[in-house]
């Protein structure tokens, strides 16, 4: 089919195709624990996008950075927490366009390790040339926002607003190009029945994989971790309600409710707080597979995908796919926990 994407502006940033690569030493040591044996188990490496640290923001910041410019805008304002990886994505992502860039970080995650509030992903900002705005955790995000913007606007420049995660319909579409690739490289393994499990959060990377599957019709169903609120079935809800945006900007009808699923059971006490299964991810996954994931999202994802697979959910297929989005700088922030 023509590329659906092609009618959209796009900035070039990432490294494609991503490889696809068997975990074949993981399903050995997760076969010795259970009966039968799982699906074989595949990983999306969505880590090596390429844009300093790799990462899923690579393939939104292609459509929101190619809008940005599209519009005429000089700076990128965008946020997150402290150690967003989406905001050192930013980062990089303006300075690769040469736009500015602003980045308002709310110190929202009460971690104390000693390297949370200087290292990993915000030493990776600073390196990259960010103007970095720390907010406390109770600030009022809409009054911020206008007073940055209203800023950069009286110095003359033209500010353009990512929102949080890059996932508004814009952003998505990058996942909904990741989900064609990952169905591609299925059909080239003649794979038939498979699943895509990943982290979820601010929720593009799940919209734009299910509207992914809405456009192509056929290929691996959906499963996301969620690794960010406790209300898991209203986080759902507003991920359809952005798959739904994003098949609307494509022009084609929206995915069912039932397409989003979202397993709430591996966050933990809270988002950015470390679990000890995430730990133990972590570190399976990094001496099985020489595989780094992190400790916010990856970790926790994997944590959920080892646990789904344990308890035999994924029996109805032949494959899993692993959805690597990246995040490793975030080991250096939390590296007490290891
Ligand atoms: C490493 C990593 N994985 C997964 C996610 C979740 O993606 P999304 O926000 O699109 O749900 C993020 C988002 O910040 C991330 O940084």
């Amino acid at each position: 089919m023509p590329d659906p994407l092609s009618r959209f502006p796009r900035f070039q940033l990432a490294h494609l195709p991503t490889p696809l690569t068997e975990m074949v030493r993981l399903r050995a040591a997760l076969t010795e624990r259970m009966e039968p044996p799982p699906p074989r188990l595949f990983i999306k490496r969505d880590d090596c996008t390429g844009l300093a640290g790799g990462g899923n923001k690579t393939r939104k910041l292609e459509f929101l950075i190619g809008d940005a410019l599209a519009k005429g805008c000089d700076t990128v304002v965008t946020t997150g927490a402290l150690q967003s990886n989406h905001a050192r994505q930013t980062a990089a992502a303006a300075a690769t366009a040469g736009l500015r860039c602003v980045l308002v970080l709310f110190d929202s995650v009460p971690y104390e390790g000693h390297a949370y509030r200087g290292s990993g992903n915000l030493l990776l900002d600073r390196i990259l040339g960010a103007d970095i705005r720390i907010e406390p955790a109770d600030a009022d995000a809409g009054a911020v926002f206008a007073r940055v913007m209203a800023e950069i606007e009286a110095g003359g420049s033209r500010p353009y607003l990512v929102p949080v995660g890059g996932s508004n319909a814009v952003g998505s579409l990058g996942y909904v190009g990741a989900y064609l690739e990952i169905a591609d490289g299925l059909d080239a393994l003649r794979i038939g029945a498979a699943r895509i499990v990943h982290a979820s959060s601010s929720g593009g990377t799940q919209a734009g994989l299910v509207t992914g599957r809405q456009l192509r019709g056929r290929g691996p169903s959906v499963t996301g971790v969620n690794v960010y609120r406790s209300d898991t079935d209203a986080m759902a809800a507003s991920i359809h309600a952005l798959a739904c945006k994003t098949a609307a900007l494509l022009g084609i009808s929206a995915p069912a409710a039932d397409a989003v699923t979202l397993d709430g059971r591996y966050l933990g006490e809270r988002y950015g707080i470390p679990t000890a299964e995430m730990r133990m991810a972590v570190e399976l996954v990094a001496r099985q597979e020489g595989v780094l994931l992190d400790p916010v999202y990856t970790g926790k994802g994997m944590a959920g995908f080892i646990a789904q697979v344990l308890a035999g959910d994924h029996a109805d297929v032949e494959a899993l796919v692993f959805l690597h989005t990246g995040g490793m700088p975030g080991l250096f922030a939390y590296d007490g926990e290891f």
